[in-house]
Protein backbone atom coordinates (compact mmCIF):
# COMPACT_ATOMS: atom_id res chain seq x y z
CA UNK A 1 0.00 0.00 0.00
CA UNK A 2 2.93 2.13 0.86
CA UNK A 3 4.81 1.56 -2.06
CA UNK A 4 1.69 1.94 -4.42
CA UNK A 5 0.96 5.62 -2.74
CA UNK A 6 4.59 6.54 -3.40
CA UNK A 7 4.41 5.02 -7.07
CA UNK A 8 1.32 6.58 -7.67
CA UNK A 9 2.34 10.51 -6.25
CA UNK A 10 5.74 10.33 -7.99
CA UNK A 11 4.08 10.02 -11.48
CA UNK A 12 1.27 12.90 -10.80
CA UNK A 13 4.18 14.90 -9.24
CA UNK A 14 5.92 14.29 -12.63
CA UNK A 15 2.64 15.44 -14.70
CA UNK A 16 2.46 18.27 -12.55
CA UNK A 17 5.89 19.14 -13.10
CA UNK A 18 5.43 19.36 -16.79
CA UNK A 19 2.17 21.11 -16.75
CA UNK A 20 3.54 23.31 -14.25
CA UNK A 21 6.40 24.48 -17.59
CA UNK A 22 3.53 25.85 -18.61
CA UNK A 23 4.17 28.87 -15.70
CA UNK A 24 7.81 29.08 -16.67
CA UNK A 25 6.66 30.58 -20.06
CA UNK A 26 4.24 33.23 -17.78
CA UNK A 27 7.28 34.19 -16.14
CA UNK A 28 9.21 34.52 -19.07
CA UNK A 29 7.29 36.79 -20.81
CA UNK A 30 6.33 38.60 -17.82
CA UNK A 31 9.70 39.91 -17.44
CA UNK A 32 11.19 39.25 -21.04
CA UNK A 33 10.24 42.55 -22.30
CA UNK A 34 11.79 44.69 -19.41
CA UNK A 35 15.34 43.64 -20.35
CA UNK A 36 14.29 44.32 -23.65
CA UNK A 37 12.37 47.52 -23.96
CA UNK A 38 15.49 50.00 -22.98
CA UNK A 39 17.10 48.97 -26.49
CA UNK A 40 13.69 48.59 -28.72
CA UNK A 41 12.95 52.08 -27.95
CA UNK A 42 16.37 53.29 -29.51
CA UNK A 43 15.96 50.70 -32.79
CA UNK A 44 12.78 52.07 -33.18
CA UNK A 45 12.71 55.53 -31.43
CA UNK A 46 9.81 54.98 -29.45
CA UNK A 47 7.80 57.49 -27.68
CA UNK A 48 6.23 57.19 -24.13
CA UNK A 49 2.84 56.09 -25.58
CA UNK A 50 4.00 53.16 -27.84
CA UNK A 51 6.41 51.90 -25.11
CA UNK A 52 3.99 51.36 -22.48
CA UNK A 53 1.52 49.97 -25.24
CA UNK A 54 4.63 47.68 -26.40
CA UNK A 55 5.23 46.41 -22.97
CA UNK A 56 1.58 45.71 -22.27
CA UNK A 57 -0.08 44.65 -25.74
CA UNK A 58 0.91 40.85 -24.25
CA UNK A 59 -1.54 41.76 -21.43
CA UNK A 60 -4.19 42.30 -23.92
CA UNK A 61 -3.54 38.52 -25.42
CA UNK A 62 -3.58 36.83 -22.23
CA UNK A 63 -6.87 38.15 -21.72
CA UNK A 64 -8.40 36.91 -24.91
CA UNK A 65 -6.21 33.74 -24.27
CA UNK A 66 -8.10 33.57 -20.80
CA UNK A 67 -11.48 34.04 -22.07
CA UNK A 68 -11.08 31.56 -24.71
CA UNK A 69 -9.62 29.14 -22.79
CA UNK A 70 -12.53 27.99 -20.58
CA UNK A 71 -14.93 27.49 -23.55
CA UNK A 72 -12.63 25.62 -25.34
CA UNK A 73 -10.93 23.23 -22.39
CA UNK A 74 -14.79 21.74 -21.64
CA UNK A 75 -15.29 21.72 -25.43
CA UNK A 76 -12.25 19.81 -26.48
CA UNK A 77 -10.54 18.99 -23.57
CA UNK A 78 -7.54 20.59 -21.10
CA UNK A 79 -4.59 19.07 -22.89
CA UNK A 80 -5.32 19.70 -26.71
CA UNK A 81 -5.93 23.35 -25.29
CA UNK A 82 -2.53 23.20 -23.35
CA UNK A 83 -0.53 21.89 -26.46
CA UNK A 84 -2.10 24.72 -28.04
CA UNK A 85 -0.88 27.62 -25.57
CA UNK A 86 2.49 25.95 -25.88
CA UNK A 87 2.23 26.17 -29.70
CA UNK A 88 1.00 30.01 -29.63
CA UNK A 89 3.93 31.25 -27.27
CA UNK A 90 6.39 29.41 -29.11
CA UNK A 91 5.04 30.74 -32.17
CA UNK A 92 5.07 34.34 -30.29
CA UNK A 93 8.49 33.91 -29.69
CA UNK A 94 9.54 33.33 -32.89
CA UNK A 95 7.65 36.34 -34.68
CA UNK A 96 8.67 38.82 -32.23
CA UNK A 97 12.34 37.56 -32.69
CA UNK A 98 11.68 38.63 -36.37
CA UNK A 99 9.65 41.27 -36.28
CA UNK A 100 10.86 43.82 -38.86
CA UNK A 101 8.26 46.70 -38.09
CA UNK A 102 7.18 47.62 -34.04
CA UNK A 103 3.16 46.76 -35.14
CA UNK A 104 4.15 43.45 -36.45
CA UNK A 105 6.11 43.09 -33.03
CA UNK A 106 3.08 44.02 -31.17
CA UNK A 107 1.26 41.48 -33.11
CA UNK A 108 3.47 38.60 -31.89
CA UNK A 109 3.48 39.64 -28.43
CA UNK A 110 -0.41 39.64 -28.60
CA UNK A 111 -0.02 35.68 -29.74
CA UNK A 112 2.11 35.05 -27.58
CA UNK A 113 -0.09 36.55 -24.71
CA UNK A 114 -2.86 34.57 -26.26
CA UNK A 115 -0.46 31.25 -25.06
CA UNK A 116 -0.11 32.54 -21.86
CA UNK A 117 -3.51 33.62 -20.95
CA UNK A 118 -4.56 30.01 -21.97
CA UNK A 119 -1.91 28.07 -19.85
CA UNK A 120 -2.49 30.66 -16.87
CA UNK A 121 -5.92 29.62 -16.46
CA UNK A 122 -5.55 25.95 -17.38
CA UNK A 123 -2.43 25.00 -15.76
CA UNK A 124 -3.70 25.43 -12.27
CA UNK A 125 -6.97 23.43 -13.50
CA UNK A 126 -5.49 20.46 -14.63
CA UNK A 127 -3.50 20.21 -11.94
CA UNK A 128 -6.33 20.27 -9.86
CA UNK A 129 -8.13 18.08 -11.51
CA UNK A 130 -5.68 15.05 -11.99
CA UNK A 131 -3.89 15.75 -8.08
CA UNK A 132 -4.63 13.87 -4.80
CA UNK A 133 -7.00 16.08 -2.50
CA UNK A 134 -4.20 15.92 0.25
CA UNK A 135 -1.58 16.72 -2.07
CA UNK A 136 -3.62 19.18 -4.39
CA UNK A 137 -2.52 22.41 -2.67
CA UNK A 138 0.84 22.17 -3.23
CA UNK A 139 0.85 20.25 -6.68
CA UNK A 140 -0.83 23.33 -8.13
CA UNK A 141 1.55 26.00 -6.45
CA UNK A 142 4.08 24.34 -8.44
CA UNK A 143 2.66 26.23 -11.50
CA UNK A 144 3.31 29.83 -9.07
CA UNK A 145 6.72 28.40 -8.34
CA UNK A 146 7.28 28.13 -12.23
CA UNK A 147 6.59 31.57 -12.38
CA UNK A 148 8.09 32.91 -9.87
CA UNK A 149 11.44 30.95 -11.35
CA UNK A 150 10.65 31.58 -14.73
CA UNK A 151 10.70 35.78 -13.96
CA UNK A 152 13.71 35.32 -12.35
CA UNK A 153 15.73 33.02 -14.73
CA UNK A 154 14.79 35.46 -17.72
CA UNK A 155 16.27 38.21 -15.79
CA UNK A 156 19.94 36.20 -15.74
CA UNK A 157 19.34 35.06 -19.73
CA UNK A 158 18.62 38.75 -20.65
CA UNK A 159 22.08 40.45 -18.69
CA UNK A 160 23.90 36.99 -20.25
CA UNK A 161 22.84 38.14 -23.84
CA UNK A 162 23.24 41.93 -23.20
CA UNK A 163 26.93 41.15 -22.42
CA UNK A 164 27.64 39.06 -25.46
CA UNK A 165 27.62 42.02 -27.97
CA UNK A 166 28.53 45.81 -28.50
CA UNK A 167 25.94 48.43 -27.83
CA UNK A 168 25.56 48.63 -31.32
CA UNK A 169 24.71 44.88 -31.34
CA UNK A 170 22.28 45.06 -28.56
CA UNK A 171 20.19 48.04 -29.68
CA UNK A 172 20.21 46.07 -32.97
CA UNK A 173 20.30 41.99 -32.22
CA UNK A 174 20.10 41.61 -28.40
CA UNK A 175 16.64 41.68 -27.64
CA UNK A 176 15.75 39.57 -30.17
CA UNK A 177 17.44 37.36 -29.13
CA UNK A 178 15.71 37.37 -25.45
CA UNK A 179 12.31 37.02 -27.29
CA UNK A 180 13.78 34.30 -29.43
CA UNK A 181 15.25 32.17 -26.08
CA UNK A 182 11.61 31.69 -25.37
CA UNK A 183 11.38 28.89 -28.12
CA UNK A 184 13.35 26.75 -25.99
CA UNK A 185 10.94 26.04 -23.13
CA UNK A 186 8.43 26.44 -25.38
CA UNK A 187 8.76 23.70 -27.77
CA UNK A 188 10.05 21.68 -24.33
CA UNK A 189 6.28 22.35 -23.00
CA UNK A 190 5.18 21.46 -25.98
CA UNK A 191 6.76 17.64 -26.53
CA UNK A 192 6.67 17.08 -23.03
CA UNK A 193 2.79 17.20 -22.92
CA UNK A 194 2.41 14.56 -25.26
CA UNK A 195 3.24 12.23 -22.31
CA UNK A 196 1.06 13.46 -20.25
CA UNK A 197 -2.91 12.19 -19.54
CA UNK A 198 -6.08 14.01 -20.18
CA UNK A 199 -7.77 15.32 -17.18
CA UNK A 200 -9.31 12.22 -15.40
CA UNK A 201 -12.64 14.67 -14.78
CA UNK A 202 -13.10 15.89 -18.50
CA UNK A 203 -12.96 12.69 -19.63
CA UNK A 204 -15.52 11.56 -17.39
CA UNK A 205 -17.54 14.27 -18.28
CA UNK A 206 -17.03 13.30 -22.00
CA UNK A 207 -18.25 9.67 -20.89
CA UNK A 208 -15.17 7.94 -21.29
CA UNK A 209 -15.26 6.31 -17.46
CA UNK A 210 -12.80 3.52 -18.97
CA UNK A 211 -9.98 5.95 -19.18
CA UNK A 212 -11.17 8.04 -16.32
CA UNK A 213 -10.60 5.21 -14.39
CA UNK A 214 -7.24 4.05 -15.22
CA UNK A 215 -5.84 7.50 -14.53
CA UNK A 216 -7.36 8.06 -11.10
CA UNK A 217 -6.40 4.40 -10.32
CA UNK A 218 -2.98 5.16 -11.40
CA UNK A 219 -3.03 8.15 -9.12
CA UNK A 220 -4.95 7.10 -6.27
CA UNK A 221 -4.76 3.28 -6.37
CA UNK A 222 -7.87 0.69 -6.65
CA UNK A 223 -9.85 1.02 -3.78
CA UNK A 224 -10.02 5.25 -4.00
CA UNK A 225 -10.24 5.59 -7.50
CA UNK A 226 -13.57 3.40 -7.38
CA UNK A 227 -14.73 5.73 -4.35
CA UNK A 228 -13.27 9.15 -6.18
CA UNK A 229 -15.00 8.23 -10.04
CA UNK A 230 -18.52 7.77 -8.04
CA UNK A 231 -18.40 10.55 -6.74
CA UNK A 232 -17.23 12.35 -10.02
CA UNK A 233 -20.25 10.93 -11.68
CA UNK A 234 -22.42 11.77 -9.14
CA UNK A 235 -21.57 15.35 -9.31
CA UNK A 236 -21.25 15.39 -12.88
CA UNK A 237 -25.00 13.76 -12.92
CA UNK A 238 -26.67 16.08 -10.33
CA UNK A 239 -25.38 19.39 -12.07
CA UNK A 240 -27.78 18.78 -15.46
CA UNK A 241 -26.86 22.25 -16.50
CA UNK A 242 -23.41 22.78 -18.42
CA UNK A 243 -24.57 26.56 -19.05
CA UNK A 244 -22.45 29.16 -16.77
CA UNK A 245 -25.94 29.70 -15.22
CA UNK A 246 -25.30 27.47 -13.01
CA UNK A 247 -23.16 30.20 -11.39
CA UNK A 248 -25.89 32.01 -10.60
CA UNK A 249 -27.35 29.43 -8.40
CA UNK A 250 -27.48 31.04 -4.81
CA UNK A 251 -24.32 28.44 -3.26
CA UNK A 252 -22.09 28.52 -6.28
CA UNK A 253 -22.66 32.64 -6.62
CA UNK A 254 -20.45 33.09 -3.31
CA UNK A 255 -18.05 30.73 -5.69
CA UNK A 256 -18.09 33.26 -8.18
CA UNK A 257 -17.91 36.16 -6.05
CA UNK A 258 -14.36 34.43 -3.87
CA UNK A 259 -13.15 33.65 -7.51
CA UNK A 260 -13.67 37.22 -8.74
CA UNK A 261 -12.73 39.24 -6.12
CA UNK A 262 -9.71 37.01 -5.01
CA UNK A 263 -8.40 37.84 -8.76
CA UNK A 264 -9.14 41.50 -8.63
CA UNK A 265 -7.48 41.66 -5.25
CA UNK A 266 -4.07 39.49 -5.99
CA UNK A 267 -3.82 42.37 -8.87
CA UNK A 268 -4.81 45.57 -7.18
CA UNK A 269 -2.85 45.06 -3.86
CA UNK A 270 0.27 46.31 -6.08
CA UNK A 271 2.54 43.33 -6.63
CA UNK A 272 3.08 43.93 -10.12
CA UNK A 273 3.82 47.81 -9.48
CA UNK A 274 6.69 46.03 -7.55
CA UNK A 275 7.79 43.33 -9.55
CA UNK A 276 7.60 45.91 -13.16
CA UNK A 277 8.57 48.66 -11.66
CA UNK A 278 11.00 48.14 -8.62
CA UNK A 279 14.17 49.72 -10.01
CA UNK A 280 12.42 52.44 -10.18
CA UNK A 281 11.02 52.56 -6.92
CA UNK A 282 14.50 51.91 -5.19
CA UNK A 283 15.56 55.11 -7.27
CA UNK A 284 13.03 56.83 -5.62
CA UNK A 285 14.92 56.12 -2.07
CA UNK A 286 17.92 57.40 -3.47
CA UNK A 287 19.67 53.75 -4.71
CA UNK A 288 22.07 53.76 -7.47
CA UNK A 289 21.32 52.01 -11.25
CA UNK A 290 23.42 49.23 -10.18
CA UNK A 291 22.28 48.95 -6.77
CA UNK A 292 18.93 48.95 -7.93
CA UNK A 293 19.45 46.65 -9.91
CA UNK A 294 20.76 43.76 -7.36
CA UNK A 295 17.70 44.95 -4.93
CA UNK A 296 15.34 43.85 -8.22
CA UNK A 297 17.42 40.01 -7.54
CA UNK A 298 16.82 39.80 -4.33
CA UNK A 299 12.89 40.88 -4.20
CA UNK A 300 13.00 37.62 -6.91
CA UNK A 301 14.97 35.50 -4.30
CA UNK A 302 12.46 36.48 -1.60
CA UNK A 303 9.34 35.82 -3.76
CA UNK A 304 11.08 32.26 -5.20
CA UNK A 305 12.26 31.02 -1.47
CA UNK A 306 8.79 32.27 -0.47
CA UNK A 307 6.76 30.34 -2.73
CA UNK A 308 8.59 27.39 -1.62
CA UNK A 309 7.62 27.80 2.01
CA UNK A 310 4.02 28.05 0.53
CA UNK A 311 4.05 24.69 -0.96
CA UNK A 312 5.13 23.52 2.57
CA UNK A 313 2.00 25.16 3.90
CA UNK A 314 -0.36 25.18 1.52
CA UNK A 315 -2.01 21.95 2.62
CA UNK A 316 -1.44 21.99 5.94
CA UNK A 317 -2.03 25.26 7.14
CA UNK A 318 -4.43 25.82 4.57
CA UNK A 319 -5.93 28.11 2.04
CA UNK A 320 -7.57 30.80 4.19
CA UNK A 321 -5.34 31.24 7.14
CA UNK A 322 -2.48 31.52 4.90
CA UNK A 323 -4.58 34.28 2.81
CA UNK A 324 -5.30 36.23 6.41
CA UNK A 325 -2.05 36.41 7.81
CA UNK A 326 -0.56 37.01 4.26
CA UNK A 327 -2.65 39.63 3.33
CA UNK A 328 -2.75 41.43 7.17
CA UNK A 329 1.28 41.13 6.60
CA UNK A 330 0.95 42.92 3.30
CA UNK A 331 -1.32 45.81 4.32
CA UNK A 332 1.36 46.58 7.20
CA UNK A 333 4.18 46.12 4.64
CA UNK A 334 2.43 48.80 2.44
CA UNK A 335 1.59 51.08 5.19
CA UNK A 336 4.68 51.31 6.17
CA UNK A 337 6.32 51.86 2.89
CA UNK A 338 3.93 54.83 2.10
CA UNK A 339 4.47 56.76 5.62
CA UNK A 340 8.07 56.43 4.77
CA UNK A 341 7.72 57.63 1.32
CA UNK A 342 5.49 60.71 3.28
CA UNK A 343 8.76 61.99 4.73
CA UNK A 344 10.86 64.56 2.84
CA UNK A 345 13.97 61.92 3.65
CA UNK A 346 12.15 58.11 3.34
CA UNK A 347 15.19 55.75 5.02
CA UNK A 348 15.59 53.57 2.09
CA UNK A 349 16.56 50.70 4.19
CA UNK A 350 13.15 50.42 5.90
CA UNK A 351 11.28 50.93 2.34
CA UNK A 352 13.40 47.97 1.00
CA UNK A 353 12.84 45.49 3.93
CA UNK A 354 9.20 46.33 4.10
CA UNK A 355 8.90 45.91 0.28
CA UNK A 356 10.41 42.47 0.88
CA UNK A 357 8.01 41.63 3.36
CA UNK A 358 5.31 42.46 1.33
CA UNK A 359 6.77 40.23 -1.63
CA UNK A 360 7.32 37.54 1.00
CA UNK A 361 3.65 37.89 2.27
CA UNK A 362 2.24 37.91 -1.46
CA UNK A 363 4.54 34.43 -2.20
CA UNK A 364 3.26 32.64 0.66
CA UNK A 365 -0.28 34.14 0.09
CA UNK A 366 -2.41 35.37 -2.44
CA UNK A 367 0.23 34.50 -4.94
CA UNK A 368 -0.25 30.94 -5.33
CA UNK A 369 -3.62 30.55 -3.22
CA UNK A 370 -5.53 33.13 -5.81
CA UNK A 371 -4.50 30.66 -8.64
CA UNK A 372 -5.51 27.56 -6.44
CA UNK A 373 -8.97 28.83 -5.79
CA UNK A 374 -9.69 29.83 -8.97
CA UNK A 375 -9.23 26.57 -10.27
CA UNK A 376 -10.44 24.57 -7.29
CA UNK A 377 -13.55 26.17 -5.99
CA UNK A 378 -15.84 25.36 -9.29
CA UNK A 379 -18.31 22.69 -10.44
CA UNK A 380 -16.58 20.19 -13.10
CA UNK A 381 -19.84 20.60 -15.47
CA UNK A 382 -18.46 24.28 -16.12
CA UNK A 383 -14.76 24.48 -14.35
CA UNK A 384 -13.32 25.35 -17.70
CA UNK A 385 -15.31 28.19 -18.39
CA UNK A 386 -15.47 29.51 -14.69
CA UNK A 387 -12.21 29.30 -14.16
CA UNK A 388 -11.65 31.18 -17.18
CA UNK A 389 -13.84 34.77 -16.20
CA UNK A 390 -11.71 34.72 -12.54
CA UNK A 391 -8.89 34.02 -14.90
CA UNK A 392 -10.11 37.07 -17.45
CA UNK A 393 -10.74 39.18 -14.53
CA UNK A 394 -7.38 39.07 -13.21
CA UNK A 395 -5.46 39.85 -16.59
CA UNK A 396 -7.53 42.60 -17.13
CA UNK A 397 -6.76 43.71 -13.22
CA UNK A 398 -2.87 43.13 -13.74
CA UNK A 399 -3.53 45.60 -16.97
CA UNK A 400 -5.55 47.84 -14.76
CA UNK A 401 -2.91 48.18 -12.22
CA UNK A 402 0.24 48.26 -15.33
CA UNK A 403 -1.15 51.35 -17.12
CA UNK A 404 -2.49 53.28 -14.24
CA UNK A 405 0.77 52.94 -11.49
CA UNK A 406 3.11 55.25 -13.07
CA UNK A 407 0.45 57.81 -13.82
CA UNK A 408 -0.57 57.36 -10.36
CA UNK A 409 3.18 57.94 -8.89
CA UNK A 410 3.73 60.57 -11.33
CA UNK A 411 0.87 62.62 -10.02
CA UNK A 412 -0.12 61.69 -6.58
CA UNK A 413 3.57 60.28 -5.50
CA UNK A 414 4.13 57.03 -4.06
CA UNK A 415 2.98 57.94 -0.71
CA UNK A 416 -0.27 58.06 -1.86
CA UNK A 417 0.18 55.19 -4.03
CA UNK A 418 1.18 52.72 -1.42
CA UNK A 419 -1.43 54.34 0.85
CA UNK A 420 -3.95 53.33 -1.74
CA UNK A 421 -2.31 49.49 -1.97
CA UNK A 422 -2.30 48.94 1.78
CA UNK A 423 -6.27 50.06 1.65
CA UNK A 424 -6.88 47.21 -0.21
CA UNK A 425 -4.98 45.14 1.29
CA UNK A 426 -7.00 46.03 4.23
CA UNK A 427 -10.06 45.08 2.20
CA UNK A 428 -8.42 41.80 1.32
CA UNK A 429 -8.12 40.93 4.59
CA UNK A 430 -11.45 41.13 5.71
CA UNK A 431 -12.45 39.42 2.40
CA UNK A 432 -10.09 36.48 3.20
CA UNK A 433 -11.59 36.41 6.87
CA UNK A 434 -15.19 36.81 6.55
CA UNK A 435 -15.98 35.52 3.26
CA UNK A 436 -13.00 32.91 1.72
CA UNK A 437 -13.96 29.28 2.68
CA UNK A 438 -11.59 26.49 3.39
CA UNK A 439 -10.92 23.90 0.68
CA UNK A 440 -7.84 22.08 2.38
CA UNK A 441 -8.11 18.30 1.90
CA UNK A 442 -11.73 17.98 -0.04
CA UNK A 443 -12.07 16.42 -2.92
CA UNK A 444 -13.21 18.59 -5.42
CA UNK A 445 -16.39 17.00 -5.91
CA UNK A 446 -17.02 17.62 -1.56
CA UNK A 447 -16.02 21.28 -2.25
CA UNK A 448 -18.77 21.27 -5.46
CA UNK A 449 -21.62 19.66 -2.58
CA UNK A 450 -20.58 22.10 0.09
CA UNK A 451 -21.49 24.98 -2.35
CA UNK A 452 -24.93 23.08 -3.34
CA UNK A 453 -25.91 22.84 0.30
CA UNK A 454 -25.91 26.61 0.85
C1 LIG B 1 0.65 36.83 -10.43
C2 LIG B 1 1.50 37.67 -11.34
C3 LIG B 1 2.75 38.10 -10.60
C4 LIG B 1 3.46 36.91 -9.99
C5 LIG B 1 4.60 37.36 -9.14
C6 LIG B 1 1.43 35.66 -9.94
O1 LIG B 1 0.65 34.87 -9.11
O2 LIG B 1 -0.51 36.41 -11.12
O3 LIG B 1 0.78 38.77 -11.80
O4 LIG B 1 3.64 38.78 -11.46
O5 LIG B 1 2.57 36.12 -9.24
O6 LIG B 1 5.22 36.32 -8.46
Amino acid sequence: MNTTSKVSYSFVTLVSIVAAVGGLLFGYDTSVISGAIGFMQTKFNLGAGMQGWVVSCLLIGAIIGAGFAGFLSDLLGRKKMLITAGLLFTIGSIFSALAPTINLFVIARIIGGVGIGISSTLVPLYIAEIAPSKHRGRLVSLNQLAVVIGISAIYFVNKAIVNAGNHSWDINFSWRWMLGCGLIPGLIFVILLFFVPESPRWLQKQGLENKAFSILERINGTQHAKKELEDVKASIQKETSGSLKLLFKPGFRIALLIGVVLAILQQVTGINAIMYYAPEIFKRIGVGTNASLTETIIVGLVNFVFTIVSLWLIDRVGRKTLLIIGSAIMTISLAVVGFQFNNVHPNGAVVLVFILLFVAAFAVSFGPIVWLVIAEIFPTNIRGRATAVASVTLWLADFVVSQFFPVLLGSTGPAITFFIFAALGLFAFIFSLTVVRETKGKTLEEIEAEWSMK
